[in-house]
């Protein structure tokens, strides 16, 4: 088992736009795998490659009986607006009020390589535009987000 480190602001990996998956090898999958032990070490439900300083599009994200892979993924949201309190593993002891969407249609390629294309709503959604955000160098406290901060 491999718990990488989880980077915390300030730090400008964690502001940049990550670079596509080009090749899903067995380096990947072990990658994959040690992002599910980091999350699960620091007890996050999602965790986004840049979040451990490397510049690709994936994420991992687990909640209830759900458990996702994501790789050079694409989301299109859908459902009504919520405002959603969220903390963030790279950004300790804050939480901020957040506007997402209710539901989101997320295409991905999986471990494997293979596309699929799903649709989530309730916390999952939430989770998985969190991490998406994270590959576009987009944070909780960023502006975009019409945050509202408040300390955890
Ligand atoms: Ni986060």
């Amino acid at each position: 088992m491999t718990v990488l480190t989880v980077l915390e602001v300030p730090n400008i990996l964690l502001s940049q736009t990550a670079d596509d998956v080009v090749d899903f090898d067995d380096s990947l999958n072990d990658f994959v795998t040690d992002l599910f032990d980091t999350m699960h070490a620091y007890k996050g439900i999602g965790l986004a490659a840049p979040q451990v300083g490397v510049l690709k599009r994936l994420f991992v994200c687990e909640y209830d009986n759900n458990c996702l892979v994501c790789i050079n993924p694409t989301l299109e949201v859908y459902g009504d607006e919520l405002e959603s309190e969220e903390g963030c593993l790279s950004i300790p002891n804050i939480l901020a009020t957040v506007t997402r969407y209710s539901g989101v249609n997320v295409s991905a390629y999986d471990i494997n390589g293979d596309l699929f294309t799903q649709s989530f709503d309730g916390m999952m959604a939430v989770v998985i535009q969190h991490e998406n955000d994270h590959l576009n160098g987009v944070l909780i406290t960023h502006d975009s987000l019409k945050t509202r901060y408040h300390s955890g």
